[in-house]
């Protein structure tokens, strides 16, 4: 029988496109539980897909127990399932995908595939109640600038290489061997006491960080000579790859026409990003959003919140279990939006 009614309904949700395994389990807007377990590189290395689709096979039976306990719920309770289908790494995509099919085959509830960054849109919006804001979504894998129209989430502007999350985390590994290096840089950032001259990279409504960072590690091996330190350079480079996104949100609200703003992804854990998008939105008059933090980096719970909403716009219940499939590269505007 199809049950229509949102608060009825309990939505588990799996994360799994990079080093996150999620789970996360939601009853309309209320969180019952939120398991993860990270996968964390070796000292001094990057994100390995392989070693990390392997630290998903290895904790998904404990993430899924802890998550079904803290929420206080069986399987058995469970009205949909849905899971992190694109974009990701496709080791880690694959064995969230073959997780969610064995759950499926046991409760017999046909896996919905979730776009991973929908789905920290929609958390940002119902944990924020912001109605239509332009959206800054900052993490390790993206960097793009949002806004809701006619259907779809738009890109406005995002990278044309690396994702903001991924340089940052970059620049830190080079000099310090430290993972991840956001929290470390900003950290260090408030040390810095001179603006070391880098590379601004905003064309049109697109962002480039590539450059930066080859940059400042340059002036980090030449840091005697030009007599700064390496908090100097973070200072630096939050600066300038901050106002960049600044910029670009600015130019999105004005083209839109919106009056709200909402941060999401890891790299919102950053004050120094906050205080800057804060006081450019106070200066135009636009409320400013910030996704609580449990819920801006991966997880389950917002694969589970996204997966409501698709259930209820697309009646998932009357579809047959299929095999869960995943889409490496799925953009954002690639998802019609029947939600909203
Ligand atoms: P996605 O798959 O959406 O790209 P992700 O896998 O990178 O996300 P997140 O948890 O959303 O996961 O983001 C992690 C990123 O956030 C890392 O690059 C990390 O360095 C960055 N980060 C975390 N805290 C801070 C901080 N205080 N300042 C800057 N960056 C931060
Ligand atoms: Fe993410």
């Amino acid at each position: 029988m199809t049950k229509i009614k949102s608060n009825e309904l309990v939505c588990l949700g799996i994360e799994g496109t990079a080093h996150t395994f999620g789970i996360g389990i939601v009853k309309d807007k209320e969180i019952l539980s939120n398991a993860k377990d990270v996968y964390k590189p070796k000292h001094g290395s990057g994100i390995h897909p392989g070693e990390a689709a392997a630290h998903h096979k290895e904790v998904g039976e404990k993430v899924l127990e802890e998550a079904l306990a803290a929420a206080g719920v069986s399987l058995s309770d469970l009205d949909i399932l849905s899971y992190s289908a694109g974009p990701g790494l496709p080791p880690c995509l694959k064995a969230t995908a073959e997780f969610v099919q064995e759950l499926a085959e046991k409760t017999n509830k046909p896996p919905i595939p979730v776009n991973h960054c929908i789905a920290h849109i929609e958390i940002g919006r119902m944990l924020t109640k912001s109605k239509d804001p332009v959206i800054i979504y900052v993490s390790g894998g993206n960097t793009q600038i949002i806004g809701y129209a006619s259907q779809r989430y738009r890109v406005f502007g995002e990278t044309m290489d690396i994702a903001i999350g991924n340089a940052l985390d970059t620049f830190i590994r080079e000099t310090t061997g430290d993972y991840p290096g956001g929290p470390i840089l900003e950290n260090l950032a408030k040390a810095g006491k001179n603006y070391v001259e880098l590379p601004y990279v905003v064309k049109g409504m697109d962002l480039s960080f590539s450059g930066i960072i080859t940059a400042a590690l340059n002036k980090y091996k030449q840091k005697e000579k030009l007599r700064i330190t390496l908090e100097d350079i973070c200072f630096s480079l939050q600066e300038t790859t901050f106002a960049m996104l600044t910029e670009v949100t600015e130019r999105a609200l004005a083209h839109t026409g919106k009056s709200e703003v909402l941060l999401t992804g890891g790299v919102a854990a950053n004050k120094r990003l906050t205080g800057m998008l804060d006081i450019m939105c106070k200066e135009r008059g636009a409320s400013f959003y910030v996704c609580p933090m449990e819920y801006a980096g991966d997880c389950g719970a917002n694969i589970a919140w996204a997966g409501l909403l698709q259930y209820l716009a697309d009646k998932n219940d009357e579809k047959p279990v299929e095999k869960a499939d995943f889409k490496r590269n799925w953009r954002t505007d690639d998802v019609e939006v029947n939600w909203i």
